[in-house]
């Protein structure tokens, strides 16, 4: 089956609406891509949409919002899905994962207090299903640092949470505890004073590869990546990728299709002035014979599953 995706088109469910799950994350479950990600129209914080094909998506439910249900967790937590005068708090770049051992989806997240940056905290939430409603644990600060853009990476039996620390100047990697509902300890902090944002993790022929943006806010700037034999190990130095502003993106995480093994890079074209208008682009990640990546602009781009 052949489809094509215009990059930066405005994408629409199969409802006709249009998709919003803006820094997101995807997940394969028994056959479908679960599509979580930002939506902040209402009262809505994450939203999930669902395919077998990457193209046709439905939407299938709003994942977490400001009446999502809270649950006290071992880890002290704030629970506080609302502003004190019933505002939205800032819910960005969730991530989910499947958890093999409790049988549990876990989402993490970067959450702020709804009036600046200044909380720098993560945040997680919990279901039994992908296409459940969370249940929200709260907002916490890893280790007691500041955790901003961040990704989550699965790698065997361990998971990591990887986030901007240090008012973003350098990048934290955790391992997360065998519930993935904690951190268990800080084990890399990378690129210290380089201000890396939006880290997206993919391991390929054996090698990991990180990507991340600067840290320009909304507007675009040039993706590095680096390269580790392990993600506890050595990472090395950061290397330029695509060009001066990624082709105007910000990598929000990279889809394996499970069918073909081929990798993407899934992307932000974010709208600063029109958040809701901000717009998905997705390229195809290709490696030379020295498996070193490459990342080309294509404005059609056609996906095989
Ligand atoms: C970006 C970040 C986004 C959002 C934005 C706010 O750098 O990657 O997730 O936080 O700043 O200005």
């Amino acid at each position: 089956m052949e489809k094509k995706l215009i990059n930066g088109e405005i994408w629409k469910d199969i409802s006709g609406n249009t998709i919003h799950a803006h820094g997101g994350h995807m997940l394969f479950w028994q056959g479908n891509y679960y599509w979580y990600g930002e939506n902040r129209t209402g009262n809505r914080y994450v939203s999930v949409y669902k395919s077998n094909d990457l193209v046709n998506w439905e939407y299938v439910r709003d994942v977490l919002t400001t009446n999502s249900r809270t649950m006290e967790h071992r880890v002290r937590t704030d629970l506080r899905l609302k502003t004190d005068d019933g505002g939205k708090i800032n819910i960005e770049r969730p991530k989910v994962i499947y958890n093999e051992k409790t049988g549990k989806f876990v989402m993490w997240m970067h959450m702020e207090n709804g009036k600046n940056y200044n909380q720098a905290a993560c945040a997680i939430a919990v279901a039994n299903a992908p296409d459940e409603e969370l249940t929200y644990l709260g907002a916490f600060n890893p280790c007691g640092y500041m955790s901003r853009d961040c990704t989550l990476f699965v790698d065997g039996s361990e998971a990591y949470f990887i986030s901007a620390s240090r008012d973003n100047a350098d990048l934290h990697v955790y391992r997360l505890t065998e519930d993935y509902l904690n951190v268990d300890a800080l084990v890399n902090r990378l690129w210290q004073g380089e201000y890396r944002e939006a880290p997206a993790v993919v391991k390929h022929d054996g090698k990991y590869f990180m990507f991340s943006s600067f840290c320009t806010g909304w507007a675009p700037n040039q993706c590095k990546y680096a390269t580790a034999r392990s993600m506890e190990g050595r990472w090395s130095m950061l290397t330029k990728i695509g060009d001066e502003t990624t082709y105007r993106t910000q990598p929000a995480f990279f889809l394996n299709v499970e069918s073909t093994g081929d990798i993407y890079y899934v992307a932000d074209r974010w709208n600063g002035k029109d958040y809701n208008d901000s717009r998905y682009v997705i390229l195809p990640l290709k490696f030379d014979a020295d498996n070193n990546p490459v990342l080309e602009y294509h404005e059609e781009v056609k996906i095989i599953v």
